[in-house]
C-alpha cells in the first residue's frame, strides 16, 4: 500500500479540495469565539455562523477546506490507554454552506479515499443514519457492495458539536485493518467496539440548529461538515496501529522516552504513560500558543490539569527536574511550518511550561508524601472527597490524577463529595465577586439576542462625536421592556446611534446624559449585554422618556478625555515593556479607567526598578515626540503582514481597526484614543504586582493624575523634609543616618539592660538560691524585661559565676508577654533535673507551652499575671 507522511496526506486533502472549488483558510483558535464552547472541539466551529448563513462566503468558493487543531477531553481517562484516543488532534475538513451536498461529497471522499490515498476500494466500509435511504442510494451508485453498508442509530451517526447549534444526520467511512485485529464475531461491522474497523472520515449533513429546548429547526440550506482525523488516517497510511507509532507522535514518544529513561513497548503501564505524556504535550503547546494560561477555571484549568497530569506520569516514572520544554521544542519543529502561532509564542510556550512544572514540582513531593499517608492509614477501599480537595485544593492535584494513583492501589474516589466541595468553594467564590451595579437591567427575563435581533446593532458615532442625535429604540427596566420610564426611574436604553462607548477590550463605559425636551437622564454606564448591542444604564432625573423619542447623546467629555489618554499609553507601555522585556510579553488583560489604567501581561518574575524605569522613559519620550495617533481599518492578513500585535485569538479574514501610534506601537483595538501622544502629558508606573502564575500586572497614571500623585509623593516628601529640618534633596541621607543613629543607640540600651539585669540576677541569686531536693543549688528568679535569648544569656552567666552543677527556672515579661526558661548542668540532669518537664508542667499557668531538653526547655505564653503561680509550682517541684 502506499505510504504517506502526515505532511504528505494534510497537503493533499487541503489541495484536493481546494481544487474542487474550497477556499483554503487557517485553523481558528483553540479559544472558540463561541462561549457555548469551552475549546475549540471540531473543523466545523469558526464555521457556526455561515451554517446559520449569518456569514456568507464570497464568490465564488462552493465552500472551505481546512486543517483545524482541535482539543477534546471528554474522555482524558482514556487517553493513554489505547492507540486511538488523543485530547489533541488534527482535523482535516471541507465546509458546504447550501453550495454543494450529499451527492458531491460522498463521491468526493470515495474519490478521494481510492485514488488520492489509494486505499483499496473492497477495504472501504460505510455507515449512514438509520433512515437515511438517500445517502445508501448514493454510495450504491457509485458502486459500493451493500454488504460495506451499515445503518446506525443517533448515538453514532447524527453530530452535534454541543447541546445546540448547527447538526445533522452523517454517514462514515472506515477502514477495515482485516479480521485479525478484530473480534472475530460474524456479525462484526463498522460500529462494533473492537478494532477491526477504524472511522477515519466523518460526513455530516447539517440540516438543522439544535434548540435549547431539544427541538430541531431545519436551516435555511443543507449543508456539508466533515472531518477527517489526521492522525488515524496517518496510522492506516503508514501501516500502523496507533496514533502513537506515526510519524509525528513517534517523535513525541522519543521524546519521552528520553526525559524517562523508559523504552516504549516495554510494559503496558509505563507505555501508557509514555503516551498520556506524548499526547498532553500537544494539547498544552497549543493551548498556550492561542493565549491560555493555566489557572483553576474553565479552560485554564483543564491546560492545567494536562499539563500536571503529564508531569506527574514523567515524574512517577522517574523523569527528573523540568522536561515538558523537550517536548514543546519537539512540536514546534515538527509542526511549526503549519501553526505559525507555536512558533512565534516558542519562549512563552517554554517558559509558561517552565514555571506552572516548578510550581506544581514544589508541592508535588508533599501532595504525593500526604496522599501515601492517607492511604496507608485508610479503612475501607475509598479515599474521602475532603482528602482529594485537600490535595486538589493545596497541594494542586487535579482530581484524575488522584483517582489514577488511588486506582494503582485498588482505591476509589468519593467523586460526588470532592464534587460538593469544589461547588461550595465556587459559591464562595461567586459571592465575593457579585456585582449589584448591573442588577437594574441584567436582570431582564427576556433574551438580550432577540432584542439585538428586533432593534439591530446600534451604530456606535463615538470616535468622531461627543454628542449625537438619537432615537430610544427599547427600554428595559425592573426586568421588564417597558415603553417609558419616569423620573426616578432606574434601567437600560437602547438608541439607534451613540456616541457612547460600551466597556469593551478593558476600556471602560463612557458615563453622561441623554437629553430632550421631555427629559433629563443620567448614564452611569455603558455596557454591551450581546455584540453590537449598547445598553446605557441610566437613571431618569427629570420628566420622561419613552421608546421612539429623539433625544441627544451627550457623552462626559472631559472623562472620555482622559480615558483616551490612558488607553493611548496603555498600548504604549505595552511596546515599551516588549522592548525591555522581551517578546514573551502578552497582553493578558486591561483595564482602562479615566483616573489610572491597569495592564496585564505574561512575564516570570518581578520587573526590577531598573526595567520599569526604561519602561516609563521609553513611554514618556514617545509621548514627547508627539507623535501622531491614527486609526485604520483592513483585514487581518494584511495587519499580520504589516506587524501589527494582534491579541491571542484574532480571526482570519475579518475587518479589524488598527490604531497606530506613528513609528512605534500599532495595534489592534477598537478603543478611543488621543490623536497624538503629548495629549498624555506624562506617564508614571505606580505599581507592579503578581497575578497569577506568569502574569505580572503594572499600574499606571496619566496626565492629570500623574502629576496628582507625584504632587502627592512630593507632598509626603516636604513633610518629611519640615520634620527633620533638612532639605528636600537631603531627607534620604538625613533618614539613613538618623536610622544608623537609633540602631546604635538600641544596641547600646540593650546592652546596658542585659548588664543591669545580669547585675539584678546576681543579686537575686545570692537571696534565691535554694538547695533542691536532690542536693544541687537552684535558683528560681524573675526577671524584667528580657527576651528568650536574655534569659538564655543570664543563665550562660549565672553557671559562669556558680561554676559548679546548678539548675535554675527564670521568667521574665517582655512588651506584656511571658517567658519561662529552665535549665541545668549535665550534673544536675543526673542528679534528676528534667528542664522540658517542669516547663511542661508549669507553662499551664501562663497559658503557654513548650518544652525541649533535660538540659534546657523554654515556653512562651498569652498570661504574665500567671508567672509568680508558675515559679510557685517549679518551687514545690523541686524543693
Ligand atoms: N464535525 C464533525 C466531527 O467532528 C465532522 O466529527
Amino acid at each position: 500500500m502506499k505510504y504517506m507522511t502526515t505532511a504528505q496526506i494534510r497537503e493533499a486533502y487541503l489541495h484536493y479540495f481546494e481544487e474542487k472549488g474550497c477556499k483554503r483558510l487557517p485553523s481558528s483558535s483553540l479559544v472558540p469565539d463561541d462561549p457555548s464552547l469551552l475549546l475549540t472541539s471540531a473543523g466545523m466551529v469558526q464555521f457556526k455562523p455561515y451554517f446559520l448563513q449569518l456569514k456568507h462566503l464570497e464568490e465564488p468558493y462552493i465552500g472551505t477546506t481546512t486543517v483545524q487543531k482541535c482539543v477534546r477531553t471528554n474522555d482524558i481517562d482514556i487517553i493513554g490507554t489505547d492507540g486511538r484516543h488523543l485530547s489533541f488532534f488534527e482535523m482535516l475538513g471541507n465546509f458546504s454552506f447550501g453550495a454543494y451536498f450529499k451527492k458531491e461529497m460522498c463521491a468526493w471522499a470515495l474519490d478521494f479515499s481510492v485514488n488520492v490515498l489509494e486505499l483499496p476500494f473492497e477495504k472501504l466500509y460505510f455507515t449512514v443514519f438509520e433512515d437515511d435511504d438517500e445517502t445508501i442510494g448514493i454510495w450504491e451508485g457509485l458502486g459500493v457492495d451493500p454488504s460495506h453498508i451499515t445503518r446506525l442509530g443517533e448515538d453514532d451517526n447524527f453530530w452535534r458539536a454541543g447541546p445546540t447549534g448547527p447538526c445533522g444526520p452523517c454517514s462514515e467511512v472506515y477502514y477495515d485493518q482485516g479480521p485479525e485485529v478484530g473480534c472475530g464475531r460474524p456479525d462484526c461491522a463498522p460500529g462494533c467496539d473492537c478494532d477491526r474497523f477504524l472511522e477515519y472520515w466523518n460526513l455530516v449533513f447539517t440540516q438543522y440548529d439544535g434548540q435549547e429546548d431539544g427541538s430541531f429547526k431545519p436551516l435555511p440550506k443543507k449543508n456539508i461538515d466533515t472531518g477527517m482525523g489526521l492522525e488515524r488516517i496517518a496510522a492506516i497510511m503508514q501501516g500502523v496501529q496507533s496514533n502513537f507509532d506515526t510519524d509525528v507522535l513517534h517523535g513525541l514518544i522519543e521524546v519521552a522516552q528520553r526525559v524517562t529513561g523508559k523504552r516504549y513497548g516495554e510494559n503496558e503501564k509505563d507505555d501508557r504513560a509514555l503516551r498520556v505524556m506524548a499526547d498532553h504535550a500537544r494539547s498544552v503547546t497549543f493551548m498556550i500558543s492561542d493565549g491560555i494560561l493555566p489557572g483553576n477555571e474553565g479552560r485554564e484549568y483543564v491546560l492545567r490539569r494536562l499539563l500536571r497530569r503529564a508531569v506527574m506520569k514523567g515524574s512517577l516514572l522517574g523523569a527528573e527536574g523540568a522536561f515538558m520544554g523537550q517536548f514543546v521544542d519537539n512540536i514546534v519543529e515538527v509542526m511549526g511550518d503549519v501553526y505559525p502561532q507555536i512558533v512565534e509564542n516558542r519562549e512563552l510556550i517554554n517558559r509558561v511550561v517552565l514555571s506552572e512544572e516548578e510550581r506544581f514540582g514544589a508541592t508535588l513531593r508533599q501532595g504525593r508524601a500526604y496522599l501515601e499517608d492517607a492511604l496507608a492509614s485508610l479503612e475501607g477501599d475509598e479515599l474521602s472527597g475532603a482528602q482529594a480537595f485537600t490535595l486538589h485544593d493545596t497541594y494542586g492535584f487535579p482530581l484524575e490524577v488522584t483517582e489514577e494513583i488511588c486506582a494503582e492501589a485498588g482505591i476509589s474516589v468519593n467523586r460526588e463529595e470532592f464534587d460538593e466541595y469544589m461547588e461550595r468553594q465556587r459559591t464562595r467564590a461567586r459571592a465575593a465577586t457579585q456585582n449589584d451595579a448591573e442588577a437594574a437591567w441584567s436582570t431582564y427575563d427576556g433574551s438580550m439576542s432577540a432584542l439585538l435581533e428586533e432593534v439591530g446593532a446600534t451604530q456606535f458615532t463615538g470616535y468622531d462625536e461627543n454628542e449625537t442625535e438619537a432615537r430610544v429604540l427599547a427600554l428595559v427596566s425592573g426586568g421588564k421592556r417597558v415603553e417609558a420610564m419616569e423620573a426616578g426611574m432606574q434601567g437600560g436604553v437602547v438608541l439607534d446611534r451613540t456616541p457612547f462607548y460600551a466597556e469593551m477590550g478593558g476600556q471602560v463605559g463612557d458615563t453622561g446624559e441623554l437629553v430632550s425636551e421631555a427629559c433629563l437622564v443620567k448614564v452611569s454606564d455603558t455596557l454591551q449585554p450581546e455584540g453590537g448591542l449598547t445598553m446605557h444604564h441610566v437613571e431618569v432625573e427629570e420628566g420622561r422618556i419613552a421608546v421612539g423619542q429623539k433625544v441627544a447623546a451627550r457623552i462626559d467629555v472631559m472623562r472620555r478625555e482622559r480615558i483616551r489618554r490612558n488607553h493611548s499609553a496603555t498600548h504604549i507601555l505595552h511596546k515599551a515593556l516588549r522592548e525591555v522585556l522581551g517578546d514573551h510579553v502578552k497582553q493578558a488583560g486591561s483595564y482602562v479607567a479615566p483616573d489610572r489604567l491597569r495592564f496585564d501581561f505574561t512575564h516570570f518574575q518581578a520587573c526590577t526598578r531598573e526595567e520599569l524605569d526604561e519602561v516609563e522613559r521609553i513611554a514618556n519620550e514617545k509621548i514627547m515626540q508627539n507623535l501622531p495617533v491614527s486609526t485604520y481599518e483592513c483585514s487581518l492578513d494584511e495587519a499580520r503582514a504589516a506587524g501589527v500585535t494582534a491579541l491571542f485569538g484574532e480571526k482570519y479574514g475579518e475587518v479589524v481597526r488598527v490604531v497606530d501610534v506613528q513609528g512605534f506601537s500599532q495595534e489592534l483595538c477598537g478603543g478611543t484614543h488621543v490623536r497624538s501622544t503629548a495629549e498624555i502629558g506624562l506617564v508614571k508606573i505606580s505599581s507592579q504586582s503578581s497575578v497569577g502564575a506568569s502574569l505580572r500586572r503594572i499600574e499606571a497614571v496619566t496626565s492629570f493624575d500623574a502629576i496628582a500623585y507625584l504632587n502627592r509623593i512630593e507632598g509626603e516628601l516636604r513633610e518629611t523634609a519640615a520634620e527633620l529640618k533638612v532639605p528636600l534633596f537631603d531627607v534620604s541621607e538625613r533618614t539613613a543616618g538618623n536610622l544608623a543613629e537609633l540602631k546604635r543607640i538600641q544596641h547600646q540600651f540593650n546592652r546596658a539592660k542585659q548588664a543591669a539585669m545580669e547585675g539584678d540576677i546576681m543579686d537575686a541569686a545570692e537571696s534565691g538560691r535554694y538547695v533542691a531536693k536532690a542536693g544541687y543549688p537552684v535558683f528560681i528568679l524573675k526577671a524584667k524585661d528580657l527576651r528568650a535569648e536574655g534569659l538564655r544569656h543570664s543563665w550562660d552567666v549565672l553557671r559562669a559565676q556558680v561554676q559548679g552543677d546548678c539548675a535554675v527556672v527564670l521568667a521574665s515579661e517582655n512588651e506584656g508577654k511571658p517567658l519561662l526558661l529552665a535549665a541545668g548542668t549535665e550534673q544536675a540532669v543526673a542528679a534528676g533535673f528534667h528542664a522540658g518537664e517542669i516547663i511542661r508542667a508549669i507553662a499551664p499557668h501562663i497559658k503557654g507551652g513548650g518544652g525541649g531538653k533535660p538540659t534546657m526547655a523554654q515556653a512562651g505564653g498569652k498570661d504574665a499575671q500567671g508567672i509568680d503561680a508558675a515559679l510557685e509550682h517549679a518551687r514545690e517541684i523541686l524543693l
